[in-house]
């Protein structure tokens, strides 16, 4: 089907005007007529024969009976008598071809006036718009060759003017068409888009029809692209993802969207959001393609620009965030240094302090009880050469109950070496913990280090009041010396004891804290074979050794909300005023960073709280 065609098809609703068919013979049969006459004699004479003739006849006895009966009725003839009282037929016939409704009626007079000696009669009646006569006396063989001859002439001027109006509907029609056609073809040129269509079946699916927008972001002519397949806008960048689609889709006769990288004539880049639609008749069968360019290159360079200031930003945040993370590290980090410098320095000064009376005591302990010693054999001589004493000496034995006291004396010297020996080991742990000296990497005994912790936390573990105490269970592997900072690891020792008692707090007997130690490989370091699996046994990595400190509670457990959070800085669950929300975030820290290792939190409420802590034994090698 040419194009315009079946533009108008789209454009218009078709219609399907009927060209009007008559039936003339039939017709001229079986027509209707008007008989006027004021002589009966003459109606009756005309209407019998007319009617066996096989027309439908009406009579009426005057002209103004025959407007009256042309109010209701419509014939197709009117046999009109020229001499009549009142109304004459000439007026009549005046009448007639004023008035709408009858003034194309074919109407023949009937008069004996028509004769030679009257031609004038003849000429004005025929002015008048008649379209014969017939002479009286009337010969009924006339009068049906007449009558025939109009009714034929009658049906056709009719069939003539519903030609006509059918040929003025149609061109109607085709005019308003032509004027779709054209508005649609300015529509298409001045669109910013390009449009294409091509006729998939010639060979090559070639362009049949490109408009100005084509030409515009193209840079092409229309010449240049008419009767060639559009692949030539991909130049050489013909390995387009989108092309497969577009390929696809022609094959399958379907619509697609793509973008596609395409060329102007002047070789520069164009971005194509490029629409495919086929093209169907009113049989569904496919008769083109549609192709609908958009030129989204400014869109493209925009979304990148935006893409890259996004990203710039994202950097900038990322940038932003690190920092005010190391800013809240430095920030905790530098309130417990503060902190755990000042309290490092008051037990390092309480330990010194106490250390000094503690070694005289301690120190005179030996000579006192050699003192006794010998006070106590010269009270022996004294009773063996005075056995009676004086009555005020024996009165003073008694009071002081001498028996007594030289028995209990030996054992009080005994417990106040015993309590003095207590406090020299107590301030050793303390003057071991505080080390802040000690901010180098050292070999450490680990198990020193977290015996040295809990003698510290002593007071919190022993039963005291109502409290029940809080049973410690060791259960220490075979560890190298650790190369850490040893001051730094006892804080985290600290920490994870402390927040182990206070899990137990409220907690009923039994109320037990576990500290295990192994030597072992860093849970995160794996050794997988090829197909990924962990070979069973683990074949032992080349990894550096990790010293595996774990510390359990059968305490109150968390919920896994709070594990994932409890090493974020300012995080507690601890009651205002008893938690800083320091304490874990800092032994991340020092677990983290500065020793390279990890630290693991496993905890489920009401089943206690284990706290993994994996350090490489030769951090510093
Ligand atoms: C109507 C029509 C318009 C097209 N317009 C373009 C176009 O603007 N740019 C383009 O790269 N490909 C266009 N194509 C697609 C190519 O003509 C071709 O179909 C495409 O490269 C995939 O087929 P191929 O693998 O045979 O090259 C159009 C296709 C049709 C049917």
């Amino acid at each position: 089907m040419p194009l315009d065609q079946e533009f108008q098809s789209n454009l218009i609703p078709k219609q399907n005007l009927p060209i009007p068919d008559l039936q003339l013979n039939d017709s001229v049969k079986t027509g209707e007529i008007l008989l006027v006459d004021d002589t009966n004699a003459n109606l009756k004479l005309i209407s019998d024969f007319l009617r066996e003739s096989g027309f439908k006849v009406r009579g009426a006895k005057s002209g103004w009976k025959a407007l009256k009966i042309l109010e209701i009725t419509s014939p197709d003839l009117i046999l009109l008598d020229v001499v009549m009282p009142e109304m004459d037929g000439f007026e009549t016939c005046r009448r007639l071809k004023e008035w709408d409704k009858t003034k194309d009626i074919p109407v023949i007079f009937m008069t004996a006036i028509a004769d030679a000696s009257h031609p004038e009669h003849k000429v004005q009646g025929l002015a008048l718009g008649a379209v014969d006569y017939i002479s009286k006396p009337i010969q009924l063989a006339e009068v049906l060759a007449r009558v025939k001859t109009h009714l034929h002439l009658r049906f056709l001027t009719k069939q003539l003017q519903a030609q006509n109006a059918h040929l003025c509907a149609e061109i109607e029609v085709r005019r308003k068409t032509e004027e779709q056609l054209r508005l649609l073809e300015r529509a298409i040129a001045a669109s910013s888009n390009g449009i294409l269509i091509s006729d998939p079946h010639q060979a090559g699916n070639p362009v049949i029809y490109a408009n100005s927008g084509f030409e515009r972001i193209t840079g092409y002519k229309r010449e240049d692209i008419l009767g060639k397949n559009c692949r030539f806008l991909q130049g050489t960048d013909t390995k387009q993802p989108a092309l497969d689609e577009l390929h696809r889709a022609i094959a399958k006769g379907q619509g697609t969207q793509v973008v596609l990288r395409n060329y102007r004539k002047d070789g520069t880049l164009f971005w194509n959001e490029f629409c495919l639609n086929p093209v169907r008749d009113e049989a569904g069968h496919l008769t083109h393609f549609i192709g609908v360019q958009t030129d989204i290159t400014e869109h493209k360079k925009r979304e990148e620009e935006l893409q890259q200031a996004k990203a710039r930003e994202k950097e900038k945040a990322q940038a932003l965030e690190q920092t005010l993370g190391e800013l809240k590290r430095t920030q905790t980090q530098l309130i417990q240094t503060e902190k755990m410098s000042s309290l490092g320095r008051m037990v390092a000064g309480i330990a010194h302090e106490i250390n000094n009376p503690v070694s005289f005591i301690y120190g005179n302990l030996t000579p006192a009880k050699e003192y006794f010693q010998g006070l106590t054999q010269l009270i022996e001589l004294y009773q063996q050469a005075y056995p009676k004493p004086t009555p005020e000496i024996q009165h003073f034995i008694e009071e002081i109950d001498l028996e007594f006291l030289l028995e209990d004396w030996s054992k009080v010297i005994h417990s106040m070496q015993i309590g003095a020996e207590r406090i020299e080991q107590t301030v050793l742990s303390l003057k071991s913990f505080s080390r802040l000296d000690e901010s180098e990497l050292k070999p450490v005994d680990i198990h020193e280090n977290i015996d040295n912790t809990l003698l510290i936390l002593q007071h919190r573990l022993r039963a005291e009041g109502n409290r029940p105490e809080i049973k410690v269970m060791k259960d220490y592997g075979q560890l190298p010396r650790v190369y850490c900072y040893a001051s730094q690891l006892n804080q985290v020792f600290m920490n994870l004891i402390n927040n182990a008692i206070d899990a137990l707090e409220s907690q009923p007997q039994p109320r037990v804290i576990t500290i295990s130690t192994a030597l072992g490989q860093n849970s995160k370091i794996k050794i997988q074979n090829e197909q990924g699996q962990t070979p069973n046994p683990p074949i032992p990595s080349p990894n550096p050794q990790y010293a595996i400190i774990q510390i359990a509670d059968n305490g109150i457990g968390m919920c896994e909300e709070v594990c994932q959070q409890i090493f974020d800085p300012f995080f507690t669950t601890k009651s205002v005023g008893s938690g800083t929300g320091l304490g874990l975030a800092i032994s991340h820290q020092i677990i983290v960073e500065k020793h390279q290792g990890q630290i693991r939190c496993i905890s489920l409420p009401g089943q206690g709280t284990e706290l993994i802590v994996e350090i490489p034994i030769n951090l510093a090698i």
